[in-house]
């Protein structure tokens, strides 16, 4: 098989990059290692900042984002049993966010990229990329049970933070910087309406706790935990009780969250790592292949987006101009935008987090920065410009 852009990966990154590839008449192949149920049903973070709210519009993939997705104005903050809210417009000049989980964002891009008759191949695992030096690399992929070749001009990893395609950039010229946190979250996904109609992000003596949700009738709950939890050590009613105390605020003392079925319970781990650089010939990175970030700050997806729009403006400029000089700029370019996220979710994750080593005088330094953020407009703004994302490109 022979197409001008192979794609690695059929997640958010991969799909959204086919996509915006076909409506410039530039053909690609994506190639998917897990089936369709599985890549749809996978839980992932549901913020949207504005420019991938943008994005997925002008991709013409937005209309039942249009139809559920749930426009988040700002967000609480809570520390020391009280409760402060951020206005992002107020801060921002009119940004907010779309509260729309990665999950259906997938399932849209999938649902378009089959109908529209975009070559995407599911079960199929690439082994290796090959020639990323050459103008002809190579893609070797097993697919119903034959190893097959994907001959192409570019190629794209995007195939995620275990993919195969940053070994395609020889380890001489491949620097990994990384930092692992000394916490996990565990997450829930409850049949129970949100616990207020914004997100709520809380510092507490016993650890952080997030309060999202999916729809006014879904919660999705994450709370501190240590590193290696065993998610059977929590049954449902000891991750309410917990809950229950963490966002516990004295305004209201009796205040408890609506209970309801746990559908899904899982340890996510937290971690920071960004590979540079993000190409090396005619072989690109693009979004968790390249680089992670812990979810405090909801990132992940929204830098995976914020890289292919850069990609495809290059490809489609080098298309039509023959010059290279954006496909040649693209790491430099997207490096900027992630390290600044890297910057923003490892604040906000070590401002709200309770380290385990972590001291009084650490404890004061974490509140001293939340006061700060609520009580300073520019320490405020410069919060709410990250959260509701930065310009691309
Ligand atoms: N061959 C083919 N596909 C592969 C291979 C391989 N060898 N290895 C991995 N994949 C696929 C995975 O199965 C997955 O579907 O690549 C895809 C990568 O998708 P994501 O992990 O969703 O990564 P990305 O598209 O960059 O999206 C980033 O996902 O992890 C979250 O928080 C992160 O929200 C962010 C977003
Ligand atoms: C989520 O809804 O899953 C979510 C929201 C905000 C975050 C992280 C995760 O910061």
């Amino acid at each position: 098989m022979q197409t001008t852009v192979g794609i690695i990966g059929a997640g958010p990154a991969g799909l959204l990059l086919a996509r915006l590839l076909r409506n410039a008449g530039i053909d690609s192949v994506t190639l998917e290692s897990r089936d369709r149920a599985y890549v749809e049903d996978r839980q992932r973070a549901g913020i949207l900042e504005q420019g991938t709210v943008d994005a997925l519009r002008s991709a013409g993939v937005a209309e039942r984002m249009d139809r559920a997705g749930m426009v988040h104005d700002g967000i609480e903050l809570r520390f020391d049993r009280s409760t402060h809210r951020l206005d992002f417009p107020a801060l921002t000049g009119g940004r907010s966010v779309m509260v729309y989980a990665q999950t259906e964002v997938v399932k849209d891009l999938i649902s378009r990229q089959l109908t529209g008759g975009i070559p995407l191949l599911f079960e199929a695992q690439v082994r290796s990329v090959e020639g990323a030096d050459t103008d002809q690399p190579l893609v070797r992929y097993l697919h119903e049970g034959r190893e097959k070749t994907l001959t192409c001009d570019y190629v794209v990893g995007c195939d995620g933070f275990h993919g195969v395609t940053r070994n395609a950039v020889p380890e001489s010229v491949r620097t990994t910087y990384e930092r692992s946190y000394p916490y996990s979250w565990l997450g829930i996904l409850a049949q129970a309406p949100p616990v207020y109609d914004e997100l709520i992000y809380t510092h507490s003596e016993r650890g952080f706790a997030l309060a999202s949700m999916r729809s006014p009738a879904v919660s999705r709950l994450y709370l501190q935990v240590p590193n290696g939890t065993d998610p059977t050590d929590w049954p449902d009613g000891r991750v309410w009780d917990e809950l229950d105390a963490r966002f516990a605020v004295d305004t209201d003392p009796g205040w408890k969250l609506e209970r309801g079925h746990v559908s899904s319970k899982a340890v996510l781990p937290m971690r920071s790592s960004v590979t540079e650089p993000m190409r090396f010939g005619s072989v690109f990175l693009a979004g968790d292949a390249a680089h992670i970030v812990p979810p405090t700050g909801a990132k992940g997806l929204n830098l995976a987006v914020s890289d292919v729009i850069v990609l495809a403006r290059a490809l489609i400029h080098e298309q039509n101009s023959g010059s290279t000089e954006l496909l040649d700029a693209y790491s430099d370019t997207c490096l900027r935008r992630v390290w600044r996220a890297e910057h923003f979710s490892y604040s906000m994750t070590t401002m709200l987090h309770k380290d385990p080593a972590q001291s009084a005088f650490d404890t004061r330094l974490q509140l001293s920065q939340l006061h700060r953020v609520v009580n300073s407009r520019h320490a405020a703004a410069e919060l709410a410009e990250n959260y509701t994302g930065l310009p691309i490109g």
